[in-house]
């Protein structure tokens, strides 16, 4: 008999790419969306498969349609994705973050404990709970979030994972996944917004963009890659909790020079601070500026993980390098651009 999966947060990056990997294992998909005033389904529309998904209308923050998933789904593996994952939203609706991303949890796994105990949970923790730890960073760092989404975040992982763990015996597990990208990120994150603007600018729809903290650095791996190592968490005898990264750190100023030259653009930088500039160095115009209502109230500087543990104990590590990366991400969105405006 085919096992069942409950994914929380099935509409976003991650939620996408678990469904694909998981229907190829042969899972029965059901999925946790919440009501919203456009089409929910942009990315899973993607999937060919998106009639196999199970569409449960519900919410984290509302216990009841929890409740009802769990019993409609029936889980053998519960991975839970849905956040407000915007790290810059979070200090302008620090409610909100505490609202999915801690309580949001706590419903869950109570509810799961009621209705399904005996099904393994995956919790989507996070590099940003390290906040300023200096890198590299392993399973054992200091947590020092900086962050409203980053506390969250820790707070839900010390008293549902760990916690209820030692408590109940709850098969429940951690990853601490470090940024990852693709094609179906949200446009907000500073890569897509890259990969989607220097294309606009190479094909002519726009003059320039605006950027925030340049010098931030991240280690960036490629989503559909850290899915698999999601699944691998559920497969062990015992639960526990994993850094997944790709041990390589590059900046925000690295991304962007790497996206352009993809383009056929070599970005010369002028100025300081605020004031800096891209400048096109072939048309010597320029093409970023920055825009401090970027820049955050606090910020995590510096993010590289030690994946060694996930590669030990789950045999997984990362497949797509920084410079692929980078490559997929622009090649997507140059090509779905010029496709839009053939179609006018
Ligand atoms: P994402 O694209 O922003 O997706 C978030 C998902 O959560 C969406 O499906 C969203 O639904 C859903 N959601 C938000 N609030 C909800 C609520 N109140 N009730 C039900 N669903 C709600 O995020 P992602 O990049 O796939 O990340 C997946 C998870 O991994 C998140 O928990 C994130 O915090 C964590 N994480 C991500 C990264 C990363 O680099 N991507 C790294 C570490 C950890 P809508 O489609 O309706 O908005
Ligand atoms: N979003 C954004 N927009 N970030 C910018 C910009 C900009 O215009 N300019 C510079 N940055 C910098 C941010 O200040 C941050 O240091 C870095 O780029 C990355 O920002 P995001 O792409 O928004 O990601 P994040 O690192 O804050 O959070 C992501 O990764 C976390 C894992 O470490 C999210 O996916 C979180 O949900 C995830 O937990």
């Amino acid at each position: 008999m085919a096992k069942h999966a409950f994914i929380t947060g099935i509409t976003g990056q991650d939620g996408s790419y678990l469904a694909e990997f998981l229907l190829g294992k042969g899972y029965e998909i059901y999925g946790l969306v919440r009501r919203n005033s456009n089409n929910p389904m942009i990315r899973l529309g993607e999937l060919n498969e998106l009639k196999k998904i199970n569409i449960i209308y519900g919410n984290m923050r509302d216990s009841g349609s929890i409740a009802r998933a769990l019993e409609i789904s029936k889980p053998d593996e519960i991975y839970n994705l849905a956040a407000q994952s915007d790290v810059g939203i979070s200090f302008q609706c620090p409610e909100e973050a505490a609202e999915v991303n801690y309580y949001g949890l706590g419903r869950l796994v109570n509810e799961a404990i009621r209705i399904c105990p005996h099904a393994r949970i995956y919790q989507a923790s996070t590099s940003e709970m390290f906040g300023k730890t200096d890198p590299p960073q392993n399973e054992n760092s200091l947590f020092q979030p900086v962050s409203p989404y980053g506390q969250a975040k820790l707070k839900a992982h010390e008293d549902y994972v760990v916690g209820y763990r030692n408590k109940h015996g709850l098969f429940i597990c951690s990853g601490f996944l470090f940024n990852h990208e693709s094609p179906r990120r949200g446009e907000h994150f500073v890569t897509r917004k890259i990969t989607i603007s220097l294309a606009k600018v190479k094909l002519g729809l726009q003059k320039y963009f605006t950027l925030g903290n340049l010098g931030a650095k991240r280690d960036w791996g490629y989503a559909k890659d850290y899915v698999e190592a999601m699944w691998l968490m559920l497969q062990r005898d015992n639960p526990d909790d994993f850094i997944i990264a790709t041990g390589e750190m590059h900046s925000v100023r690295e991304f962007t020079e790497e996206a352009a030259m993809f383009l056929g653009m070599d970005i010369e930088w002028v100025g300081s601070g605020a004031e800096e500039k891209g400048i096109n160095r072939k048309t010597k115009k320029t093409i970023i500026e920055i825009n401090p209502a970027y820049l955050r109230p606090n910020e995590v500087d510096a993010l590289k993980g030690d994946f060694s543990k996930a590669q030990r104990i789950l045999g997984w590590e990362p497949r797509t390098t920084f410079k692929e990366l980078v490559r997929l991400m622009t090649k997507h969105d140059l090509e779905h651009i010029e496709r839009e405006m053939k179609l006018g």
